[in-house]
């Protein structure tokens, strides 16, 4: 069996009266791409946030590196290696393309706010290390020749890309993108798929909520789909396809996005 980078054991998430996550578990093996499918508001996003501290669980746990992962403020995931885009792009809008994936690997540097503000010689060897490696993801995502641009400028496919890169520039083990595709046309997401399967070859993990299930079947090597809440399937995309409760939770709900 392979190594698993990442495992969720009995995760549970209420809000209120709302179940959204209800005792989920999961085995992500070292160095694939994993998708998270469901209809909306099955728990999806939810399971991101709880996985990187933005929330915290009200049962179950994680295990990151075959070490618990117990997280408690978003700042701390990144530290353990574990980074993450948004369904809502969260850019600094008028910020450069290139400040935007500076600031993602910020994380990986000791300056600090002395650092920053005094700028002595291991400060300034620091920052252009920093701006090299920042254009080199740039370069990664193809996204080097917009660099000095403000990041508002970008079109929508740019702007999730530019997440991407900025979300590498933490040096993460496991990388989760929460819809990437959202927004791009059919180009878009061929490229997109290319730059997936690129993380995963370079020895990255990646856990991706997706709604089109073109990239998702195409993608991923193991898929786990909830639905209000609840793991209800667990397998390959080939698996998947065929699970009768899974066509069910797409075309049964009311609450259901078939896209
Ligand atoms: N911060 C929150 N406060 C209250 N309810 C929430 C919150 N976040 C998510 N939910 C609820 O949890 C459920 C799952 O939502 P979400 O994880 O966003 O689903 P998905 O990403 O699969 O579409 C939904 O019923 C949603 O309304
Ligand atoms: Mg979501």
């Amino acid at each position: 069996m392979s190594k698993m980078i990442f495992t969720a054991d009995g995760v549970t998430k209420k809000f209120g009266g709302v179940t959204a996550l209800d005792s989920v578990s999961m085995k992500i093996p070292k160095d694939s791409i994993f998708g998270l499918i469901g209809p909306n508001g099955a728990g999806k996003t939810t399971f991101f946030n709880t996985l990187t501290g933005l929330y915290q669980v009200d049962g179950g746990n994680f295990t990151f590196d075959d070490k618990p992962l117990n997280v408690k403020a978003p700042h701390e995931v990144a530290e353990v290696g574990i980074a993450r885009t948004f369904q809502n792009i969260r850019l600094f809008g008028e910020m450069s393309v290139l400040e935007n994936v500076m600031v993602g690997r910020h994380v990986r540097t000791k300056a600090g706010a002395f650092g920053a503000i005094f700028r002595p010689p291991s400060v300034r060897r620091e920052e252009a290390e920093t701006e090299a490696r920042s254009r080199e993801l740039l370069a990664y995502v193809g996204l080097e020749r917009r660099a000095g641009e403000k990041s508002r400028t970008l079109a929508y496919g740019e702007q999730r890309r530019l997440e991407i890169a900025r979300a590498l520039a933490t040096d993460p083990k496991l990388i989760a993108l929460d819809e990437p595709a959202a927004g791009m046309n059919a180009t878009e997401t061929v490229e997109l798929r290319k730059l997936i399967e690129r993380i995963a070859k370079d020895g990255k993990t990646v856990l991706l909520i997706e709604h089109d299930m073109r990239l998702v079947m195409n993608v991923c090597h193991h898929i786990v789909v909830l639905d209000y809440g609840k793991k209800i399937a667990d397998g390959t995309p080939a698996h998947i396809q065929k699970d009768a409760a899974v066509i069910k939770a797409y075309l049964g709900g009311a609450h259901g996005e078939t896209k």
